[in-house]
């Protein structure tokens, strides 16, 4: 009933409704609409969309409103500020999350908590059998010390070869996926027997690591070998049944191609790397602009304040 009720109104409410308009190919645009996450509803309908184009050079451009002064909020100068304000007359759609199904939270949360950064993780179970898979439940917690999480459901048909070799072995690597191989990395996710070869599915290579056993992925421009540094399972509230472990890794060796590297050789630069990311259902996302915002300072914003005489 609550199910019914929950998919009921995503399709309803204006707020749940994502639309995602196909670049222009020649004359033809397919739009997307009413389908949670925009996502085509099968495989068969991925031929009608247009084909992939080579990334245009990523560029840097100003933010939705360079004018924007202390104070100011939603201001009407943003670029899309006036259907944004009208999005939000339209009314809200609220869950209260402990009368839901796990089922229909998970396309719910996947959708809204967007972009994800994928880690494409390898593995091997304590006999040497190697793993690779990708997952999406993936940030970095912190720098020092340089920490990275990734979050294992535990579906009660199988569980995770990736989290249960993290913990017999206490080592993995994390490879960033980027647009060339996308499919291929993808291909990982398939749920097969634990002793079936990922990496063989996916034709990408194995490269040797230097501080860990699992190798990385030589196709990925960016590559991080870890320690399991802390796994903590999960338990719903009033349950003692694990649905979902949590891994934090000790980051011992990043690797980078050069070419991916900015021109201070000391960060990545976004628009080489072309890391793709994770939104809701089956939807992949690619980075294609980026804006620069300063830090705000609070020495300077008190003077804007002064000024205005607000206190
Ligand atoms: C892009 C993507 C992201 C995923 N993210 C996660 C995730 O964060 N957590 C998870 O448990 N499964 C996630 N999955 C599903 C796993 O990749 C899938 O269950 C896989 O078969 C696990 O492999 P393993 O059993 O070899 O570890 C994701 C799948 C895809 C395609």
């Amino acid at each position: 009933m609550l199910t019914k009720t929950l998919s009921h109104t995503l399709h309803r409410c204006p707020r749940a409704r994502v639309s995602c308009k196909s670049r222009r190919l020649g004359t033809a645009t397919r739009v997307l609409e009413g389908k949670p996450n925009g996502s085509p509803a099968s495989s068969e309908a991925s031929s009608e969309l247009s084909t992939f184009r080579r990334p245009p050079a990523f560029q840097l451009t100003q933010s939705p409103n360079p004018t924007w002064r202390t104070g100011q909020g939603l201001a009407e100068e943003a670029v899309g500020a006036a259907e944004w304000e009208q999005q939000g007359e339209a009314g809200w759609k609220t869950w209260a999350l402990d009368g839901v199904q796990p089922k229909d939270i998970y396309p719910l949360l996947t959708s809204a908590i967007v972009p994800r950064p994928i880690a494409l993780v390898s593995s091997l179970s304590s006999d040497g059998v190697p793993n690779l898979a990708p997952f999406s439940y993936f940030s970095m917690v912190s720098h020092d010390p340089p920490l990275l999480s990734v979050s294992f459901s535990l579906s009660p048909r199988r569980p995770k070869d990736t989290r249960e070799n993290i913990l017999a072995t206490k080592e993995f690597t994390v490879n960033i996926i980027s647009e060339p191989f996308v499919e291929a990395a993808n291909s990982t996710a398939v749920e097969a027997a634990s002793e079936a070869d990922e990496w063989a599915v996916s034709g990408l290579t194995r490269l040797d690591s230097v501080d860990v056993k699992p190798p990385c992925v030589r196709e990925s421009a960016v590559s991080f070998e870890c320690e399991l540094y802390h796994a903590h399972d999960i338990t719903p509230p009033a349950s003692s049944t694990v649905t979902q472990t949590l891994v934090l890794g000790l980051i011992k060796r990043v690797h980078a191609r050069s070419a991916v590297m900015s021109a201070d050789g000391r960060t990545v630069d976004a628009g080489r790397l072309r890391a793709v990311s994770r939104l809701g259902g089956k939807v992949y996302a690619r980075i294609g602009e980026g804006f620069e915002l300063p830090r705000p300072s609070w020495k300077a914003i008190r003077e804007e304040l002064k000024n205005s005489g607000v206190n």
